[in-house]
């Protein structure tokens, strides 16, 4: 991936090719990419029939960063659906370019998945979220000033978070919010003016992924669903200064209940 004559797709061909292999299973459903947050879903979601290291997928390593890759699973689901999880995201921060970011999005589409279920921690602007709260994204800002798609292609991203898939998420959860996602290069968090900004333009979610796959996911053919755990609310919003402990924190206390939903969401996709 990181050689510009390489083909994405092609690579992608072959991680689908590997995970295949691996896990026994030649074609999956629906995927779902786990956020800081989320991680119990998978055990909530169904059967895990396949648990892989995604360093034994092709494009998956990233051999510049030491450690720390996750996992890729499949699941089968009561109704018998196959899911593909996967809990190695590769953030645009990293600096591995944006063809690494979006690696897995077009592995699951690859794979067969029709259905790109997307999941974040992220910071929120509007005051009446408390940490803790999930919100399902209804559009994005992509702040990145990148894109995954190469030359001319001049997709639409109309309805890129699926109305649909959200109608459904809410006959689980019928008290679920919604909002816009902007998503932000990081690793810092923004300051309070750019969350002033964000705002301004019609931004409820700030965080660092998303919007990237998102984007790749359309393209892929993908209908896209995501989620946002609001972790905390976004600077100046919130008086006290943000700490990624404080982060991660959040997100363990909130993990059960807004994975038993999550679960509950994919059983009826
Ligand atoms: Cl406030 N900003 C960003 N960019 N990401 C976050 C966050 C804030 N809180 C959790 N993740």
């Amino acid at each position: 991936l990181d050689d510009p004559s390489a083909d994405p797709f092609e690579v992608a061909a072959r991680a689908a090719a590997d995970i295949a292999r691996l896990t026994g299973v030649e074609r999956h459903d629906i995927a779902l990419t786990l956020g800081s947050g989320w991680g119990k879903a998978a055990d909530l979601v169904g059967e895990t029939t396949a648990t892989i290291p995604a360093t034994e997928v092709t494009g998956f390593s990233a051999p510049a960063l030491a450690g720390h890759v996750g996992s890729i699973r499949s699941i089968v689901t009561p109704e018998g659906k196959r899911v593909l999880v996967i809990g190695a995201r590769t953030h645009y921060y990293e600096g591995h370019g944006v063809r690494r970011v979006v690696h897995s999005v077009r592995t699951a589409a690859a794979t067969g998945a029709s259905t790109m279920v997307l999941t974040n921690g992220a910071g929120g602007i509007k005051e009446t979220w408390t940490p803790g709260t999930p919100v399902l994204i209804s559009d994005h800002i992509n702040l990145t000033a990148d894109s995954p798609l190469e030359g001319a292609t001049f997709i639409d991203l109309t309805d890129l978070y699926s109305s649909r898939l959200r109608e459904l998420a809410r006959t689980v959860d019928p008290t679920l919010d919604e909002g816009v996602y902007c998503q932000f290069r990081g690793p810092h968090y923004e300051t309070p003016a750019e969350v002033q900004m964000a705002k301004a333009i019609g931004g409820h979610i700030v965080g660092m992924s998303t919007a990237l796959e998102a984007i790749a996911a359309r393209q892929a053919g993908m209908e896209v669903l995501g989620f946002s755990l609001i972790t905390n609310l976004a600077a100046g919003i919130q008086k006290s200064p943000l700490s990624h402990a404080e982060v991660i924190e959040a997100g363990q206390a909130a993990e059960p209940v807004i994975s038993a939903l999550l679960a509950r969401v994919i059983g009826q996709l």
